[in-house]
């Protein structure tokens, strides 16, 4: 992937370059609500236009991360990437999302009549369940294999075709904040309440992250003549 020019000001970068290249940028792009896995492609400063947040805030937040210590998240070697995404967000979707399918059943059921219950949330989350185990199931069995062998440029089409699935993940990441008011538990909500909406933030910032590993690191890497594999 190339590298952003240092000379160009971080707020003209695209949110998805600065994700990829600025350890720890993710988690303040969370913390403000800017997306830079599905809408990776839009300048910072548009990015907080849309989502209404002041951007001296975030741009202030970014570069106290600069700091040396800052470790790289994910490894540079494509075939430990790969690994890595497997590893790190494949098997732990597939481990996480069966029970917090449980917790929002029993959630909807216990508090059926409590104003703020996740009404939808179960389905919601085994829908996930269903369209991500099959792109995951894709990526694994064609598209990375795929990447250990083919030419650059060769795999234009089925990475075209993972990068629409991402975007449909992301919509229904954002029927999950809706539904979950940004994970906001209500007063007094029982634990499962309030183990169902940790995980379900975990699983949503899990996901984000991984689309943007996807997006903005990997994928790039076969898209990119001038890329070392
Ligand atoms: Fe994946
Ligand atoms: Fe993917």
């Amino acid at each position: 992937m190339t590298a952003p020019s240092i000379q160009r000001p971080r707020s003209s970068l695209t949110v998805g370059e600065i994700a990829a290249t600025l350890p720890g940028a993710t988690a303040v792009f969370r913390k403000y609500g800017l997306d830079f896995c599905c809408k990776g492609n839009i300048p910072l400063v548009d990015s907080a236009r849309l989502r209404g947040v002041d951007l001296a805030e975030i741009e202030q937040a970014l570069a106290s991360l600069d700091a040396p210590a800052a470790a790289m998240e994910a490894p540079s070697d494509t075939a430990a990437l790969i690994a890595y995404i497997r590893r790190r967000y494949h098997d732990v979707h597939r481990r996480e999302l069966p029970e917090l399918i449980k917790l929002a059943s029993k959630v909807e059921k216990v508090h059926a009549d409590h104003a703020k219950v996740p009404r939808g949330l179960a389905d919601l989350l085994e829908r996930m369940a269903r369209e991500l185990d099959l792109h995951m199931m894709k990526e694994e069995v064609m598209l990375f294999p795929a990447m250990a062998a083919a030419p650059i440029g060769l795999l234009a089409a089925p990475i075209a075709c993972m990068r629409h699935e991402h975007d449909d993940h992301g919509l229904l990441l954002q029927r999950l904040e809706t539904i979950t008011d940004r994970f906001t538990v209500p007063r007094g909500a029982c634990r499962s309440w309030q183990a169902l909406y940790a995980g379900a933030c975990k699983l949503a910032d899990d996901l984000m992250e991984h689309i943007h590993l996807e997006n903005n690191v990997l994928f790039p890497r076969f898209s990119q003549s001038s890329v070392t594999r």
